[in-house]
């Protein structure tokens, strides 16, 4: 397949945006597949001559990221957190029903079946996400808190065409609309649905209950603390670790 002349432009378009164009090639990268569906040899070669880099250059970037497929991905991607976490919470049961219920193996997709999207199935690494493991990830949008069952109706939800909204995120769109976005161009879906959930602002709701607050550069010197404010965090941090042990204690009396 041959880029579109209106692919080229925004190829150009995403270069032009960084002081130094070479800087734009994850994102160009992420356009190319939006079109092509993985990184093609044209899409390489196309990189490379508006950024003035060999396509070796190029290349070596699309083989070492784990986001950029050399095989064509399907209408979707479903990614299931296999890191230690999300394995013992129930990951790795999570990724064997899917296998056996899709009848695909890792970075495999199904096949085309009248009435029903592909999907491209693959274990993935720690999404830091782990505060809601096992989680899933759908054209790498957040799916919380999984099981077998829950998994096995996402799929096929997204194989029926049906609406799926991400537990933290928008609703899901397909991988390659998911691809245009990465490429920097907004489908004004970014406020859509939730975005962090409670698990994750514990820690913030801590800081704020005790009034701690990020150094700021222009009144704080140095690294952003000063020797004094640095005691005083350590302090806190020390009063409230003591704290959670004594409920901690108390709750297991
Ligand atoms: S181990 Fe799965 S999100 Fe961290």
């Amino acid at each position: 397949m041959t880029l579109s002349e209106e692919t080229l432009v925004e190829l150009k378009e995403i270069a032009a945006r960084y002081p130094e164009p070479r800087s734009g090639l994850l994102p160009m990268l992420h356009l190319v597949q939006s079109v092509e569906g993985r990184i093609t040899p044209e899409g390489i070669e196309a990189c490379a001559e508006i950024l003035g880099i060999t396509a070796a250059d190029v290349s070596g970037v699309a083989t070492f990221y784990t986001m950029y497929k050399r095989r064509p991905v399907g209408d979707y991607h479903v990614g299931v957190c296999t890191n230690t976490l999300c394995a013992v919470m129930g990951g790795d049961a999570i990724f064997e029903r899917l296998q056996d219920h899709l009848g695909v193996g890792n970075d495999e997709t199904t096949d085309d079946a009248p009435g029903l999207r592909s999907i491209t199935l693959e274990h993935v690494e720690c999404n830091a996400a782990c505060d809601y493991a096992p989680v899933m990830m759908a054209n790498w949008e957040f799916m919380d808190n999984m099981t077998p069952e829950s998994a096995v109706q996402l799929v096929d939800d997204l194989r029926a065409g049906n609406e799926v909204r991400s537990t933290r995120g928008p609703r899901i769109v397909t991988w390659r609309e998911a691809e245009r976005v990465l490429a920097g161009f907004p489908d004004d879906l970014a406020d859509d649905g939730p975005a962090a959930g409670p698990a994750s602002l514990v820690g913030l709701g801590i800081a704020r209950e005790r009034g701690w607050t990020a150094p700021h550069p222009e009144t704080d010197s140095g690294s952003g603390r000063t020797a004094d404010t640095k005691q005083e965090a350590v302090e806190q941090a020390d009063t409230a670790r003591a704290e959670t042990e004594t409920k901690q204690e108390d709750s297991d009396a």
